[in-house]
């Protein structure tokens, strides 16, 4: 009989040891097990098969998992642009998909700036700007201390000497940064919009924020409008520079990445 395999299916690792993310239909669950051997059996590095057992949830933004198959531990190093990764998908949010985003900020940053990553992580775009930019500071702020015990091993690993790490609520931790940074970076789709007001403050003049959001495309007029409400009411002029569709998110919805400028 042949099996239909899992509708999406990610792998994080490396050569040596990796994990495999699956998402099974319902009306294929009776054979997770079946595909699960079937996924170790094709990716030989694969050590432990989870399976999603609900979306990204609370504030860490962490999914809950079933172990399908392989071993308990599923710590493993995992490497996006020369850079590794210590992490366990169990306890930190970790996306590879959203590589290619984190090369294009990196790109963007200019010498000498300082760059503040709000929601950090464990340190993917604060270590890979680090790697990629010649910026002067990196600030990154992360509330789940697994993430902050990641980041500070990811610090090491990747022997960044550029970067500080904030660990704590960026609502009470960005304050400290005040009219201090060149670059934002927001990337908390769910709730960006309620840290706005923290990253203006942050904002130097001529700074660029990196707002990330999820929304349909007739969506975005709306949250334009919002922002620069948020803007008006914290005494800032800013200017929309770009929109970018970063991944599809769900039917007609995007994650997307508002490119704004701080007059
Ligand atoms: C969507 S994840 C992005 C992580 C990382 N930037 C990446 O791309 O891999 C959001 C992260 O923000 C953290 N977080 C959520 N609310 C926070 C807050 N108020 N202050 C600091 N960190 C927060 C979560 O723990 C999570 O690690």
């Amino acid at each position: 009989m042949s099996i239909k395999g899992p509708s999406s299916f990610d792998i994080i690792g490396n050569r040596e040891k990796a994990v495999a993310i699956v998402e099974i239909q319902k009306e294929m669950s009776r054979y997770r097990k079946r595909i699960a051997a079937a996924v170790m059996k094709q990716h030989k590095n694969v050590k432990t098969v989870l399976e999603k057992g609900t979306p990204r949830k609370g504030v860490y933004r962490i999914r809950d998992y079933k172990i399908l198959a392989g071993d308990q531990n599923t710590e493993v190093v995992h490497i996006e642009s020369g850079c590794h990764f210590l992490l366990d998908p169990k306890k930190v949010y970790f996306s590879q998909r959203e590589g290619t985003e984190r090369l294009r900020i990196a790109s963007s940053v200019k010498n000498n700036e300082t760059v503040m990553i709000f929601f950090a992580g464990v340190g993917t775009f604060p270590i890979i700007i680090s790697k990629k930019a010649d910026a002067e500071k990196i600030i990154g702020i992360e509330i789940n201390p697994d993430a902050v015990d990641y980041f500070k091993k990811n610090i090491q690993m990747n022997k960044c000497l550029n970067i500080e790490i904030v660990e704590g609520d960026v609502s009470k931790k960005a304050a400290e940064y005040s009219n201090l940074c060149d670059r934002i970076l927001m990337p908390l789709p769910e709730k960006a919009l309620d840290y706005l007001a923290a990253a203006l403050d942050c904002a130097k003049s001529g700074a660029f924020i990196h707002i990330y959001l999820f929304a349909a495309e007739d969506e975005v007029k709306n949250k334009k409008a919002q922002i620069r409400n948020i803007a008006k009411k914290a005494g800032k002029k800013i200017s929309f520079v770009r929109k970018t569709n970063v991944l599809p998110y769900g039917p007609g919805i995007w994650k997307m990445r508002l490119d704004i400028k701080v007059i």
